[in-house]
């Protein structure tokens, strides 16, 4: 393809075409950029999200240009990490240095593919280099294309502020590739487009338009294809649009509103190249988007500030009086309809930003710093209308202005204290009916002739509703006064099938309305049939009856997925056949609307029929008939819910005026009331068929008011101030919605004459208690805190009155359950309550009137003031910070556990161990099938078949696990393999895990199953093959199962067995797991700041895939104290490229490597999924996706999860609340350094954090040391508080991370990279903390005698070593154990001691403490310091300990089948020290018959006096076989000259394990004896290591390296 077959569209800027846009331009760009900006080195810049998608095409493109043009140049990219942090200082330099080195010239010119952030960077670099370069802009975000690509800004960020450093610099070209859109996340698209509607609102109207009507078309245009399944294919071969003849109407549409945009910009940068007035007109919504930007940013982007800011400066110049509510509405509607927030109380920037408030003060300081203000006034760019400013620049406004705009609460002030008084008379229009709007809509479009439109509601009902018919060509539309009135052009009934899906969101009014309008359609044009189609919500809402009804007079309607709901696809037939049409109409009354409107146009004269007994809403289809004869159709009404309609066209009136919401019209005429003035509402009179409008006659007349009422107004004139009349009872059912107006009316009444009752009683309203809230409990609440006296009636409120001077508004305000009625009548009765009421939550009157503020005050005359009672930043601390409860679900730890998982995984073997393990008893659901039935299951199925088997099954499933059932509580269930194909049985399992059980999927190696079950050829197997099953069952089995465990086997024997070494393994994995999800044995690392063994450390593991360094993976975590998975950065290495980071295949994947990682590593797991923006590899925009994994690390048992605290609250609930025993590790890293450690803003992360960790993890970047002093005075003052983990990154950082002392993450040597920059390992943290005097080098003795060929000083030494201790351990050789006193006592740098013969027992007289271990035993092996605090001073402590046994015990228990099922008997040769520690292991083992035998068997009885009252020691007289005893586990003490054997008969009926004290040699007779009968062997030598490695983490606090440390005793052993 060549350059010619692109068509582009060219923008000038500063008088050259140089903008140009197209779609596949990257022939075009590099053939131009060749040919017109001729260098020797082009230099093209992206990022990482860009280059994969992109980078080889352009390089490809720009070699095979330069040879066919028999040019030469050199190519260098460079590809840099994506994100704000990458426009650093840093970042440039490097750059330029690289160039420098590569010899590259003035002769130069870059290509800036990417973001604003590349754009800025690249551009800048470009300014300076060799004096500045030419540069050309790629942009590849919509931001980037429609603004930071044009106007040659360009920028770095420093640490003092964004875009501080940087010149003005034109690109020399700048090419918009709009299918560069096709790939960029929908949050960037959205991000670009609110600068889009912003330049489009100040503009230009008809661009604006475009927008709003466009939403549909724009998104399809660029997010219809997914980043990761853009294919190559797609790209070379597809260039749909290139030419203009392949472009889509939507790729139009998208090129003109870019190519709009972008030229406003180019426009007003060539008039105002280096700002000035008019360019400061693009900063709509600017002033205040920063300021809410420099608050919540980088939670929220620069798009969705602007967004939010927009709307408030449009809200501002309403306010002003400058602009119409219509126009606000249009612009919010316009920028929500693309995604973007318009206000920071939604749903989703609260998700976003979490507990961070916004305080309208911290707003309004941000912005006091902008550079463009004057004095206390600030500069906003006001509108005037869609598409106008009110000047040609910004706008000075007054601080109190844009306070009262962004306060969340108004502070309504009293007429009566005005310096004017109250208005005496007003006149005004209140907001239109939505009811009628819609049925206005609808009835004008359809009639003849054109009609003006006035008083219509704008909400998003009746917007789609505008939208549809304009689609439909029912008619033609015209706004005029600003859109105040809609001019309709009506079409007569004729309609055509629209060229698209008419979408409706969750407009019910509309949908049910033109569901009949689309069977007008007589027939099909070039589309078959005409869809109408609306949001998810509106998909759920049922239209059944309607279309049944129109089904069965003719009409060809289909429901495009489910029977009964929208979508729905009409085809024309002919037109609306009429008739006789029968109607359910008990469900909706928009049913029997939706057809009596139609009806006139029907073929036949229409007799609709309302079956199905009551009627609901008759006033709404009274409504609808009225409003049918004021266009001129006759509808009859005939007995029988029967209606018959003849045929006509409606006739358009010229004017028509819809009429007032009636309800909204109470709280201007009640107004009038209370304040003794006079109000007339036009738009509501006497002919009203709404019920509210009788409040006038009916409430405010027996009140004492005058009350004027024609067929279209109601005026209404008040008694003077306080004379208003309590009503004794009214009944107000025929206008429930007004009780709230007269109910705080009723507040201020005063009776006729002194002294008679005072009291109003309103009934008839109970509907009141089931709308947006309890209204009748909330106006006594409310009332009730002004000090009047009201309480609740069955079916109503009682109300006596006050005088108003004693009413006493409530000093936070009113509250006002977000309900608009509830606002709207307290700032009626705030209009005479003393100094000024509180109206909280103001923002709920837009529901019905979003204008009431600003007509209260405009048109009313009620002064207001703008409150914000929330928290500022500056008064958020730490103690002040609110506590949320958090809810977990609770665990009942003695509910039976559940197994399921596929046939052949093992659910009998490790269920049986499971039993074990925890003390439960063992059922299968398939042996209760059979002995309740009386039946085998094979037998059954026989019979049977399948299905009846499942629906036995489930019921077998629901009796096992019912409340009351035996197997509920301490059982281990194990289900059939096929147990999830139900939804009977899912929804029982579902319940158990909902009630507290545990449901536990068991899951092994597909591979190794099937091979596993082919060796078994008698079983048979089900006909369908395993992989289709598994298959077919793993998302039910993941659904409802809470806990999984991952049965890891490297591999099987060669006959299909998993082999018993490996069984043995398992078993200790899944051990381990039901201890922790038990809650027996957490593993959980002691953080307390006590601990010896500080700081507590983690190593992060950065590996792809584990399984390549399962050699290395011990010598990685030597030190740690818990072991990092690093979800994010594993790589699955699969043949599937495609596979997302949640596929079913991936969660297979990392549960694999976790359990690998578990095999060989004891430590704790801190499960971390690290998103890109918090310095990780996983998406920033896959919410769902980084939840379901880390829901997945709850489920794995990992002993902690990593949470980042930048998702939404409610996925972070979800997952706290089903964390089982996980801790969850709330983390905050600021890599933009957004939240210095002295900010206000670092406090809010902490507390976010605090709210949901378990643990804290504030992670910031330092730029200097001073950073480091900042966050240790963070530290300090959070001292105290929950476990925090707070270091910086970078290498300025390091020092944080030597002095943070929980959970500090490590590297190691042998990790292939850090997973941090400024990362280090525990050696260098140690070695760096004993430099600053935080960690002393301590002095570690041996002591006894004989000692010199001791092997503890190399053990020791090793470990201090391998670890960077700072430690020495020497040999303190003495015959009497009085020369070690000075040691032990004097000596502060003593750290610790190994005591051996002579001394084990004489110097415990030199102890503080001895351990139970050591006092059973009887001697002391070692012996180490503690500090303990007593009274403020800190004590030294030396505490003896007895590691002997334990030596025993490390080597013994790994060589049991079952640890937790030790051998019966066991049996002690010898009777000394070493004896005594023999007897201990084998009693903390678990072996309840423990014999002795000793030469002296005197000797033998005195030791076994000594354990009598601990343990029954058997004393054996000889061992001869008379002696029939079967230990499993032997230990001799005896010396190894004694050269002892032992009588063949003892290693008869089991294989045991054989233990010999004696070391030299390495395998004694013993052994080697014990060895040729089949028993397993522990060397002495292997004891010893053992102890002392027991002693070494006694000292240390640490896991010793064993492996390092076993190698270098071994070693000078066999010297
Ligand atoms: N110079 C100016 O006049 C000006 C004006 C406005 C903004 N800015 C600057 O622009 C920057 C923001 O620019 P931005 O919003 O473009 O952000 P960005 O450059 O950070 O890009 C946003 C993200 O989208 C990714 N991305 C970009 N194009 C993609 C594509 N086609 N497909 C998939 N992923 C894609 C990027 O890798 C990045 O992760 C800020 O630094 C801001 O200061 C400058
Ligand atoms: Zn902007």
């Amino acid at each position: 393809m060549s350059a010619s077959d692109t068509d582009v569209s060219k923008v000038s800027i500063l008088g050259s075409e140089s903008i140009i846009l197209g779609f596949h331009l990257t022939d075009y760009i590099v053939r131009d950029v060749i040919n017109n900006i001729p260098a020797s080195n082009y230099v093209l810049i992206t990022d990482t999200n860009l280059a994969p998608l992109y980078l080889d095409k352009y390089v490809e493109t720009l070699e095979q240009v330069l040879e066919t043009s028999n040019k030469t140049a050199r190519i260098f990219t460079r590809v840099l990490p994506p994100g704000e942090l990458t426009k650093s200082r840093k970042t440039k330099d490097d750059i330029e240095d690289w160039l420098l080195s590569n010899a590259v010239t003035r002769d130069t010119c870059f290509l800036a593919m990417g973001g604003g952030v590349i754009g800025d960077l690249v551009g800048f670099i470009a300014a300076t280099f060799m004096r500045g370069v030419p540069f050309v802009q790629i942009p590849t975000t919509l931001l980037a294309m429609v603004d930071s690509s044009i106007g040659g800004k360009t920028a770095i960020d420093t640490p003092a502020g964004k875009n501080l450093i940087g010149a003005f610099w034109q690109p020399k070209r700048i090419f918009m590739d709009l299918i560069f859109l096709k790939t960029l996340p929908e949050r960037e698209f959205a991000n670009g487009m609110a600068e889009v509607i912003k330049t489009a609102a100040i503009w230009s109207e008809p661009d604006f338009v475009k927008l709003e009507n466009g939403v549909e078309a724009i998104k399809q245009a660029v997010l219809n294809s997914d980043p990761t399944n853009s294919s190559d294919d797609e790209y070379d071969y597809v260039l749909q649009g290139a030419k203009l003849e392949t472009r889509t109407p939507e790729q139009n549409l998208l090129l003109d509103v870019i190519l709009a945009s972008a030229g406003v910009k180019a426009h007003v940068v060539t008039e105002d190249e280096r700002e000035g007035g008019l360019r400061g007109l693009l900063n709509f919504g600017h002033s205040i988007g920063h300021g809410i930007e420099a608050l919540v940013s980088p939670l929220l982007l620069h798009g969705e500030c602007v967004s939010i800011g927009c709307v408030k400066e449009a809200e501002l110049s309403r306010n002003l009086g400058h602009l119409n509510p219509v126009s606000v509405g249009r612009l919010a509607r316009c920028l929500a309809s693309y995604g973007l927030p318009i206000s920071l109380d939604e749903k989703k920037v609260k998700d976003r930003i979490g507990n961070l408030y916004c305080h309208v003060d911290d707003i309004m300081q941000v912005m006091k710093v902008d550079k463009k203000n004057q004095g206390d006034k600030k500069r906003i760019v006001l509108l005037a209308k869609i598409g106008q400013t009110l000047e040609p620049r910004a706008s000075v406004v007054a601080d109190t202005d844009i306070e009262k705009v962004l306060a969340p609460e108004q502070l309504v002030l009293p007429v009566t204290e005005s310096p004017n008084g109250p208005k005496k008379t007003v006149e005004l229009t209140t907001p239109g009916s939505k009811s009628i709007s819609n049925r206005a809509l609808l009835i004008a479009a359809l009639g003849q002739g054109t009609v003006r439109v006035k008083n219509l509601l704008h909400s998003d009902d009746t917007q789609f509703m505008l939208a549809a018919l304009q689609d439909l060509g029912a008619a033609d539309f015209e706004w005029e006064d600003n859109g105040e009135t809609l001019i309709v052009h009506g079409g007569g009934g004729k309609l055509r099938v629209p060229n698209k899906e008419i979408y409706v969101g969750n407009a019910g009014t509309a949908s049910r309305f033109l569901t009949t309008v689309l069977t007008m359609i007589q027939s099909a044009n070039e589309n078959p049939h005409a869809i109408l189609t609306g949001n998810a919500r509106m998909k759920q809402r049922p239209i059944a009856p309607l279309l049944t009804a129109l089904k069965a007079n003719g009409a060809q309607i289909n429901s495009i997925e489910k029977e009964g709901f929208l979508p729905i696809a009409v085809t024309p037939n002919g037109g609306f056949k009429g008739g006789r049409i029968e109607l359910a109409a008990s469900i909706s009354s928009q049913y029997v609307s939706s057809i009596l409107l139609c009806a006139p146009y029907a073929v036949e004269p229409v007799e609709l029929v309302l079956t199905g007994g009551q009627v609901i809403s008759q006033p709404y289809i009274d409504m609808t008939i009225a409003m049918m004869e004021s266009f001129g159709a006759h509808v009859e009404r005939l007995p029988n819910n029967t209606y018959r309609i003849q045929q006509t066209v409606y006739q358009n009136p010229s004017d028509y005026v819809v009429e007032s919401d009636a309800s909204s019209a109470t709280y201007p005429l009640a107004l009038a009331a209370i304040t003794g003035t006079t109000c007339t509402v036009t738009s509501i009179g006497s002919s009203s068929l709404q019920g509210d409008a009788t409040f006038a006659i009916n409430v405010l007349r027996p009140m004492g008011c005058k009350v004027v009422q024609t067929e279209t107004s109601t005026t209404v004139t008040g008694p003077p101030i306080g004379q208003l009349r309590p009503l004794p009872s009214i009944d107000m059912e025929t206008m429930t919605d007004a009780f709230l107006t007269a109910s705080v009316l009723a507040a201020v009444t005063s009776p006729q004459q002194a002294g008679a009752e005072n009291i109003t009683r309103i009934t008839g309203i109970a509907n009141q208690r089931v709308k947006e809230c309890n209204r009748i409990a909330a106006m006594v609440h409310e009332l009730t805190k002004f000090g009047v006296k009201a309480s609740e009636l069955p079916d109503g409120i009682q109300i006596t009155g006050r005088a108003i001077k004693d009413l006493k508004a409530p000093k936070e305000g009113v509250h006002c359950y977000d309900d608009h009625r509830i606002a709207m009548s307290f700032s009626v009765l705030a209009s005479v309550v003393p100094n000024g009421t509180i109206v909280q939550e103001k923002k709920c009157v837009e529901k019905t009137w979003p204008t009431w503020w600003d007509d209260l005050e405009r048109k009313l005359g009620v002064r207001l003031n703008g409150v914000d009672q929330g928290k500022r930043l500056s008064e958020l601390d730490h103690s002040g910070s609110q506590k949320v409860v958090r809810r977990t679900s609770t665990m009942d730890h003695s509910k039976s556990i559940v197994i399921i998982g596929m046939r052949g995984v093992g659910k009998t073997t490790l269920g049986q161990h499971a039993a074990e393990v925890l003390g439960f008893q063992f059922v299968d659901i398939d042996h209760y099938f059979e002995a309740t039935l009386k039946t085998s299951v094979f037998d059954f199925i026989n019979t049977w078949g399948w299905e009846q088997f499942r629906i036995k099954e489930a019921e077998a499933l629901r009796a096992v696990l019912a409340k009351d059932s035996p197997y509920g509580r301490n059982y281990v269930v194990s289900c059939g393999g096929g147990i999830v194909e139900t939804p009977e049985s899912r929804q029982i399992l579902k319940e158990h895990v909902r009630a507290g059980g545990k449901v536990l999927h068991l899951v092994r190696d597909l591979d190794q199953v099937i091979q596993y079950l082919n060796r078994d050829k008698t079983r048979p197997m089900f006909g369908e093959d395993m992989v289709t099953v598994w298959n077919r069952r793993r998302s039910w089995y993941r659904e409802v199962c809470n806990y999984e465990f991952v049965a890891y086997a490297e591999g099987l024997t060669d006959d299909g067995w998993v082999a018993p070494t490996e069984w043995v393994a398992i078993k200790k994995d899944l051990t381990r797991f039901l201890y922790f999800i038990s809650g027996r044995q957490t593993n959980h690392v002691d953080t307390n700041p006590a601990r010896v063994g500080l700081p507590t450390t983690f190593v992060s593991l950065t590996m792809k895939d584990l399984r390549k360094t399962v050699d290395r993976l011990e010598e990685i975590c030597e030190g740690a104290d818990a072991v990092e998975l690093r979800v994010d950065l594993l790589e699955q290495p699969t043949d599937e490229p495609s596979s997302s980071s949640s596929s079913s295949s991936y969660i297979e994947y990392v549960g694999e490597q976790l359990s690998i990682l578990r095999r060989h590593i004891d430590l704790p797991v801190i499960y971390t999924v690290r998103s890109k923006s918090q310095a990780g590899a996983f998406s920033d925009y896959d919410e769902n996706g980084m939840f379901e994994l880390l829901s997945w690390g709850a489920r794995w048992g990992c002993e902690y999860i990593d949470m980042e605290t930048i998702w939404s609250s409610t996925a972070i609930e979800s997952l706290i609340a089903n964390k089982g025993q996980s801790l969850i590790l709330a983390s905050w890293h600021d890599l933009l350094r957004q939240t210095p450690w002295d900010s206000k803003a670092i406090q809010v992360k902490y507390d976010l954090a605090e709210r949901y960790g378990d643990l804290i993890k504030l992670v910031g970047v330092a730029e200097s040391m001073q950073d480091n002093m900042a966050l240790e005075t963070f530290r300090t003052s959070r001292s105290g508080g929950k476990p925090l983990i707070a270091i910086n990154m970078g290498a300025a950082g390091q020092l944080s991370r030597v002095i943070n002392d929980c959970l500090t993450p490590i590297t190691h040597a042998a990790l292939p990279h850090k997973a941090a920059p400024g990362q280090l390992s525990l050696a260098e943290i140690y070695r760096a903390r004993h430099l600053i005097g935080l960690l002393p080098a301590k002095k570690f003795w041996l002591i006894g005698t004989p000692i010199q060929h001791s092997m503890s000083p190399t053990l020791h030494n090793t470990g201090f070593d391998v670890l960077g201790l700072p430690h020495h351990y020497g040999l303190l050789e003495c015959h009497m154990v009085e020369y070690a006193e000075e040691a032990l006592l004097q000596d502060e740098s003593f750290g610790g001691a190994s005591v051996t013969i002579p001394h084990k027992v004489a110097v415990m007289k030199y102890l503080d403490e001895v351990t139970e271990n050591a006092k059973v035993i009887g001697a002391v092996n070692t012996i180490s310091v503690r500090y303990v605090n007593q009274n403020g001073v800190k004590v030294r402590k030396l505490v003896g300990e007895n590691t002997d046994y334990l030596g025993i015990m490390r080597r013994v228990q790994p060589l049991m089948l079952d640890p937790n099922n030790p051998p019966e008997q066991g049996l002690v040769i010898g009777s000394g020290g070493t004896a005594r520690a023999g007897l201990y292991a084998l009693y903390k083992m678990g072996i309840r018959k423990i014999y002795l035998w000793n030469r002296t068997v005197a000797k033998a009885y005195e030791l076994k006096k000594q354990f009598d009252t601990l343990m029954d020691v058997h004393v054996l007289d000889s061992l001869d076989d008379q002696t029939s005893i079967e230990p499993g586990v032997i230990v001799s003490t005896v010396p190894a000259d004694s050269g002892i054997l032992l009588p063949d008969h003892l290693y008869g009926g089991i294989r045991g394990i054989i233990c010999d004290m004696a070391y030299k040699p390495r395998r004694t007779k013993l052994l080697l004896q014990a060895e040729r009968k089949g028993w397993s062997c522990v060397e002495g030598i292997e004891v010893l290591i053992s102890q002392g490695v027991a002693q070494f983490e006694i000292w240390t606090g640490k896991h010793a390296p064993v492996q390092k440390i076993e190698h270098q005793v071994l070693k000078k052993y066999e010297l």
